[in-house]
């Protein structure tokens, strides 16, 4: 299997912090990669370093092409989601708008369309709240609204930071 993303000597800091000290791993293309280690152990800003949030050094390849160095919005239209930790969804739209920002960057509207009733059927719950606020949904149903956000994208590349935070486990399976 060839490597969907290559990390090289990859390396992050807040400020004057380092906390990646040379990192070397790859995905393989249609694979799945697990990060483990401590608390404080940096997986966050190793997710965090791949999309461009954080300041870094070394290299970053997305299916052969140099991603470090880019702005997070373009490695987002280069087809890298983001789960962030704690349920990141935007908590001011309702459920339907948070899904229709993770498709902002795709042009396919018809496969746009299909993808919102996919959603609902894994996720019911999120189809019976579709025009409520984020905000205002139970931490787990949050979880599953900011996972399928990140679906919408149909992404080359899921990032999930600790995903089954708080859900239920019938529904992280
Ligand atoms: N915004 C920040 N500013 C300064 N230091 C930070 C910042 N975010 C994280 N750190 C530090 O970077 C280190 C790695 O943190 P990170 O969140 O990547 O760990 P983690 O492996 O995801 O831990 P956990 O299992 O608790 O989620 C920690 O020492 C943390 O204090
Ligand atoms: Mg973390």
């Amino acid at each position: 299997m060839t490597r969907l993303l290559d990390c090289r000597q990859l390396q992050a800091q807040y400020g004057a912090v380092k906390v990646l000290h040379g990192l070397d791993f790859g995905v393989k293309e249609g694979g799945i990669t697990t990060i483990l280690g401590a608390n404080g152990a940096g997986k966050t800003t190793t997710l965090r370093a791949v999309c461009g949030m954080v300041k870094t050094g070394g290299e970053v390849e997305l299916g052969g092409m140099r991603i470090d160095g880019r702005s997070t919005e373009q490695i987002v239209r280069q087809g890298v989601a983001h789960v962030p930790d704690g349920r990141g969804t935007f908590v001011n739209l309702t459920v339907e708008e948070n899904l229709r920002m993770g498709a902002y960057t795709r042009r396919d509207k018809a496969q746009v369309e299909a993808d919102y009733e996919r959603i609902y059927r894994y996720f019911p719950r999120l189809a019976e709240r579709r025009r409520q606020q984020a905000g205002t949904l139970s931490g787990g149903e949050q979880q599953m609204l900011a996972v399928s956000r990140a679906l919408m994208l149909r992404p080359r590349l899921l990032l999930l930071d600790e995903p089954s935070f708080g859900l239920a486990p019938r529904i992280v399976q």
